[in-house]
C-alpha cells in the first residue's frame, strides 16, 4: 500500500512540474526534449491576431493576456504544441503571455525582426542595416524571451532570400545567426536555438538550406541550428507526389538540422482538408521534416484563419479548425515522440563552393565583421534591455463566447495548466504514411507566402492545496 509520504512526494513533483515545459534542444536533425530525450514534432500554428498590421510598439501578439488566455485554450483542444510569432516588440511586457501558453504545454518560435523602421535587415541594400540600430530590436527580443523555457527557437530572418534580394543577402543573414548565438552564448542561461525561414523557391531552396547549415571552420556559431521552409504546394485533396512533398522529403533526407514548415496550408482550395497532416507526419516524410505550422491562427483579409475574432467577447471556430483537428487527432504521437539514433547521430557537411548548385545564389562564406557597437553588445549584454520572466497562471473558464462555425455555442472550452506538452485530445494508434500514392502530375509549387514578410486539472494551487488537505 502507497504511504501517506509517497502520495505527499508525488504531488510535490507534481506540482513543480505543472507549468512549466522541458526546453527544447536540437540534438543531429532532430529536435529533443531536453530532459527525457524524446523526440519532438511541431504540430503548430502561426499566430499574429490581427494580421501583421495589427502589429504596432503599443501591441503584439504576446501582449494582451486576455487574447492569450482565450486562443491558448482553444489551441489546446486542438492539440497545437508550438506557436509562430513574427512581430515582436521588445519594450511591451510578455510575462503573462509567455507563461500561458508554457501552462498550456505551448513551445513559442519568435522572429527577431519587425517591419518597422530600424526593425528588419533590407534586402536590396542588406549592409546599410546590419548595424547596431538593427540589433536593438534583435537583441532585444532575445533579452525580453530568454528566461522563458518554452522558448523553442529564434528566427533570424524570415524570406528575407527571395527573387528581389540583393546577391550578398545569404551571407548577412548568416552573419546574424552568428551575432544571435554568440549572443546567446554569452547572455542566456540557455543555448536558445537559432534558425531561418525561408520561401519554397524551389530552384533555390537547397542551395539556401545548404548555405546555411553547412559548417564553416573559422565561425562554427554562424551555422543555424534549424531551418524553415514556407510551403504552399498541397492544395485541397491532393497527394505525397502532385504536392510535390515526395521531392521535398528526398532533399531533405540528407539534412544535418531540423527542418519544418514554418507556415503551410493552402487556401486555393475551401475549405481546407488539411489531408497533408497524414503525410507530413507520415512514416516516410519525418525522416526529413519535424512536423510545421499551419499558416494561421485568426481569419485575416488573406483568408487563411482557424478561428474568427468576431469582436473581443466573442471567437468562431471555422470549419477549417474542425478540419485541422480531424487530421491531427489521427496522428500515432507514440511513433511521432520515439527517438531515433540514425536521426539524432548525423553530421554536418563542411562549408565549400560545390554545395551550391544555382550560378545566381552566392556561393561564399566571408561574412560580414561584426559593427563594433554590436561587438560591444554581444560582449556585455544590450543596455536597458527588460528581461521577462514567469509569472503564476491557473486553470480557468475562459470568459469570451465561443460558436462552432454552425453558430452552436461551445460552452466548456477551459484553459487547463498542464504538467507537459500539450498533445492532440484522442490520438489512435493506427500511424498512416502519406506515401501510398501512384498518381504522377507534375508538383506545383507556391512560393509566394501570404505572409510576405492527459490533462491536470488541479485548478492551480488551491485546486493542488485543497487535494493536499483532503490526503492530511
Ligand atoms: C543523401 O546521401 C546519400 C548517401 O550519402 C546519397 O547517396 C544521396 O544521393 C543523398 N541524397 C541527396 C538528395 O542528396
Ligand atoms: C530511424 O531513422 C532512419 C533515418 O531517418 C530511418 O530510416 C528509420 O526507419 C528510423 N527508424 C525507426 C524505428 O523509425
Ligand atoms: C462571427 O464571424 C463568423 C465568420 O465571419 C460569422 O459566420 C458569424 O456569424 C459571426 N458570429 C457572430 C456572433 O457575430
Ligand atoms: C572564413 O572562411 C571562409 C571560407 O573559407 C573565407 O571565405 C573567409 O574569408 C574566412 N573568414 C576569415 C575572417 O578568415
Amino acid at each position: 500500500m502507497i504511504s501517506y509520504t509517497q502520495l505527499f512526494a508525488s504531488v510535490c513533483a507534481l506540482a513543480s512540474t505543472a507549468a512549466a515545459l522541458n526546453p527544447l534542444e536540437v540534438s543531429g536533425k532532430d529536435f529533443v526534449d531536453s530532459k527525457t530525450q524524446d523526440r519532438f514534432q511541431i504540430i503548430g500554428v502561426d499566430y499574429q491576431p490581427g494580421g501583421a498590421a495589427g502589429f504596432t510598439k503599443k501591441l503584439d501578439p504576446l501582449s494582451d493576456a486576455d487574447v492569450c488566455m482565450r486562443d491558448a485554450a482553444l489551441m489546446q483542444r486542438l492539440g497545437i504544441n508550438t506557436i509562430r510569432v513574427y512581430n515582436l516588440e521588445p519594450s511591451l511586457n510578455h510575462d503573462e503571455c509567455a507563461s500561458i501558453f508554457n501552462a498550456a504545454g505551448i513551445y513559442m518560435i519568435l522572429d527577431v525582426s519587425n517591419p518597422l523602421a530600424g526593425g528588419y535587415l533590407d534586402r536590396s541594400a542588406p549592409w546599410t542595416t546590419y548595424s547596431a540600430i538593427y540589433y536593438k530590436q534583435v537583441f532585444g527580443v532575445i533579452e525580453g524571451f530568454k528566461n522563458y523555457d518554452n522558448v523553442l527557437g529564434f528566427f533570424a530572418g524570415n524570406e528575407v532570400i527571395n527573387e528581389d534580394a540583393h546577391y550578398l543577402v545569404p551571407k548577412y543573414v548568416r552573419a546574424i545567426v552568428r551575432d544571435m548565438k554568440d549572443y546567446i552564448a554569452k547572455n542566456s542561461k540557455r543555448a536558445i536555438p537559432v534558425g531561418y525561414s525561408a520561401a519554397d523557391i524551389r530552384e533555390i531552396l537547397m542551395d539556401t538550406a545548404h548555405y546555411f547549415e553547412c559548417d564553416l571552420k573559422n565561425s562554427t556559431s554562424s551555422r543555424s541550428d534549424f531551418f524553415g521552409l514556407n510551403s504552399y504546394s498541397w492544395c485541397g485533396e491532393s497527394s505525397f507526389k502532385k504536392s510535390g512533398f515526395d521531392v521535398l522529403t528526398e532533399d531533405f533526407t540528407n539534412a544535418t538540422i531540423p527542418v519544418f514548415f514554418s507556415e503551410y496550408g493552402c487556401n486555393e482550395v475551401q475549405p481546407r482538408v488539411f489531408t497533408e497532416v497524414q503525410a507530413l507526419y507520415g512514416e516516410e516524410m519525418t525522416q526529413a521534416f519535424s512536423g510545421g505550422l499551419v499558416y494561421e491562427w485568426t481569419q485575416e483579409d488573406n483568408d487563411y484563419g482557424l478561428v474568427k475574432v468576431n469582436d473581443s467577447n466573442t471567437v468562431t471556430t471555422l470549419v477549417d479548425y474542425d478540419n485541422f483537428e480531424k487530421q491531427v487527432n489521427k496522428l500515432d504521437m507514440e511513433r511521432i515522440t520515439s527517438s531515433n539514433v540514425t536521426q539524432t547521430s548525423v553530421k554536418p557537411e563542411a562549408c565549400s563552393a560545390s554545395l551550391i548548385k544555382d550560378k545566381s545564389f552566392y556561393n561564399a562564406w566571408d561574412l560580414p565583421e561584426v559593427p563594433s557597437k554590436v561587438a560591444d553588445y554581444i560582449k556585455n549584454g544590450l543596455p536597458d534591455a527588460p528581461s521577462g520572466k514567469f509569472v503564476s497562471v491557473s486553470s480557468t473558464t475562459i470568459p469570451q463566447k465561443v460558436f462552432d462555425h454552425t453558430g452552436k455555442e461551445i460552452t466548456d472550452v477551459k484553459f487547463e495548466v498542464k504538467s507537459g506538452v500539450n498533445t492532440p485530445s484522442s490520438s489512435s494508434g493506427s500511424g498512416s504514411s502519406g506515401t501510398s500514392d501512384s498518381s504522377s502530375s507534375e508538383s506545383s509549387t507556391n512560393a509566394g507566402s501570404p505572409n510576405g514578410a492527459p490533462s491536470l486539472a488541479l485548478g492551480g494551487a488551491g485546486g493542488l492545496f485543497m487535494l493536499l488537505a483532503s490526503l492530511l
